[in-house]
């Protein structure tokens, strides 16, 4: 599935979806999808590193970094990231240098900003993967990576089948359901800057997937 046939998302959706969830964010979303943040976060983790966390929501992942690690948080929507703030204040996490409204598409940091980019569960939402990733790429400096977590979706058969129709209500759910490998795959292959470090199904279940990437 090319990425022209994914199901459209625009970000009055995505702010609209996000601002009825966000109440209830953390306790739908902290525990199922917590083995994603810790990997994505031991993976960016490193004494000195400046990591950009795009979507960084309500910010659970923030403490799962090393406190050596200094972070930059970015997202579309106001009231995921106040319970961001909150969380940062409250647990002291001094390594954090700001967290900032903005749009993955669209950053307002300069080229290689960052030694390293995490987007835990973000590129299944926005309203397209492949600008995102090359803003992404931007602000990565040459020789930093990119984590990604996401989940991806069955290529064919039954599950394919109801993640498309669930598809349809992407723009309610503020997320895409279906999101095939190749939209990844498709990315890194028109970059000869990119190159794909690891890729590895995570728990539950093999449910998601952490992709690992260099700029070279
Ligand atoms: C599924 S949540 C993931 C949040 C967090 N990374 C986590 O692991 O819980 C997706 C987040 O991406 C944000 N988002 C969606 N589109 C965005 C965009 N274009 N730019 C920045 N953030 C965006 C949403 O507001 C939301 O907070």
């Amino acid at each position: 599935m090319a990425k022209d046939s994914l199901a459209q998302i625009d970000h009055s959706h995505v702010e609209e979806a996000y601002a009825r969830w966000a109440p209830f964010y953390d306790a739908v979303f902290a525990a199922v999808m917590k083995p994603g943040r810790l990997a994505a976060a031991a993976a960016a983790s490193g004494a000195g590193r400046r990591v950009l966390d795009v979507g960084v929501g309500t910010g659970l992942e923030l403490p799962m970094f090393t406190r050596q690690t200094r972070l930059v948080g970015v997202d579309l929507s106001e009231p995921m990231l106040r319970i961001a703030q909150k969380r940062v204040a409250e647990a002291g996490l001094q390594n954090v240098e700001g967290l900032v409204r903005g749009d993955a598409m669209n950053l307002s940091f300069p080229d290689a900003a960052f030694d390293c980019a995490v987007a835990p569960y973000v590129l299944t939402v926005v309203p397209d993967p492949h600008a995102t990733l090359d803003e992404i790429a931007r602000v990565v400096r040459p020789g930093g990576q990119i984590v990604l977590v996401n989940h991806i979706g069955a290529e064919s058969g039954p599950i394919a089948w109801v993640e498309t129709a669930m598809g349809k209500a992407s723009a309610r759910l503020g997320w895409r359901p279906e999101f095939p490998w190749a939209v990844l795959g498709d990315w890194i292959d028109r970059r000869p800057d990119i190159a794909l470090a690891e890729r590895r199904k995570l728990a539950p279940l093999g449910l998601f997937t952490l992709a690992r990437l260099e700029r070279l």
